[in-house]
């Protein structure tokens, strides 16, 4: 494989190679050539991967995660995980299918450069990371018993499509899990003007990429339309009241403001300035330093059998 930048920094990978392969799909053998593109898509990531942003994800484990996920797997299960990031839940997930197999996917070829790397002597021998782009899964149909995505969708031009596409190398009876974040539906307290502004332009700036920040919400009818008619929609939250807790999440979002690709973007498009970005980090900062502080992420997820 190579990669190559266009002039927006987009990473684009040359899947020749892997279109060179033949895959066995059914009764018919066909190549992967005629199917897949060469180049993955070009969505604009809203976060990045600089290190106050893998700050967090790195916390993620598939218990605190993928809970609405795991009364499903079985030992022996085939799993994918597309836009695995730095791939903490991915190796949670390797564990429990002991049997089985995990591949995570992500676009970045850093971030999967750097998993490969943190995770290479994981004992069970049955996770891989690769990168790939959730539009153009280099798979045969009816490959995996899950397929999950976690806090991806929302920072997709086009989820419904995305989901078909996660159908489609999904087996006949196995399940899309799929889980993100509703920006909009997000508690805090005390009130703070300075946070409502920070919301208010995180939601510009994912506007301006054409994702979707309120993308929980929505998670139950784009899986409708990629589809799916057997579904089962729940929620989760994460909370963050500790003295200790306060100071990881408020301090990690101190940082992201300020130095993350949240940062650069939003003053890119003229959304705000670097006063702003101060003011929304000294904003976290003081909310760190208030005992009677809280966050809740609200997290909405759907499971969707094939
Ligand atoms: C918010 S992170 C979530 C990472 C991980 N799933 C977690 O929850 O910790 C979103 C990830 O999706 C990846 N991503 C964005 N667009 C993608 C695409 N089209 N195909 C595959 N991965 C993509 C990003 O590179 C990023 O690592």
């Amino acid at each position: 494989m190579s990669y190559s930048r266009n002039p927006r920094g987009v990473e684009k990978l040359d899947l020749h190679q892997d279109a060179a392969l033949s895959l066995q799909g059914g009764s018919a053998r066909r190549t992967v050539e005629s199917r897949y593109c060469p180049l993955v898509s070009e969505d604009r990531y809203t976060h990045g991967h600089h290190e106050s942003v893998l700050r967090s994800h790195r916390w993620r484990t598939a218990e605190n995660s993928a809970a609405f996920l795991l009364p499903h797997l079985e030992t022996d299960f085939n799993l994918l995980d597309v836009g695995c990031g730095p791939g903490n839940i991915t190796a949670d997930l390797a564990q429990l299918v002991p049997g089985g197999s995990v591949t995570g996917i992500d676009r970045s070829a850093e971030v999967v450069a750097r998993a490969q790397v943190e995770f290479a002597s994981h004992t069970g021998g049955n996770l891989r990371f690769e990168q790939g782009d959730v539009y153009r899964l280099r798979f045969p149909d009816d490959q995996f018993d899950v397929v999950f995505a976690h806090q991806v969708l929302q920072h997709l031009t086009r989820p419904i499509e995305a989901i078909r596409e996660m159908r489609r190398v999904t087996k006949p009876g196995g399940v899309v899990a799929v889980r993100d974040a509703d920006f909009g539906a997000f508690v805090w307290a005390p009130d703070d003007p300075t946070l409502d502004s920070w919301m208010d332009i995180y939601h510009q700036l994912t506007r301006r990429n054409g994702a979707e920040a309120d993308a929980g919400r929505k998670l139950k009818g784009w899986v409708h339309s990629a589809g799916f008619r057997d579904l089962k929609v729940s929620s989760s939250n994460w909370t963050f009241s500790t003295d200790s807790e306060r100071s990881w999440w408020g301090g990690l979002w101190a940082d992201r403001v300020t130095e993350s690709d949240f940062a650069r973007q939003s003053i890119e498009y003229g959304l705000c300035g670097p006063a702003d970005l101060a003011s929304f980090a000294a904003a976290f900062r003081r909310w760190v330093n208030e005992p009677d502080g809280v966050f809740i992420v609200v997290n909405i997820e759907c499971l969707a059998r094939k």
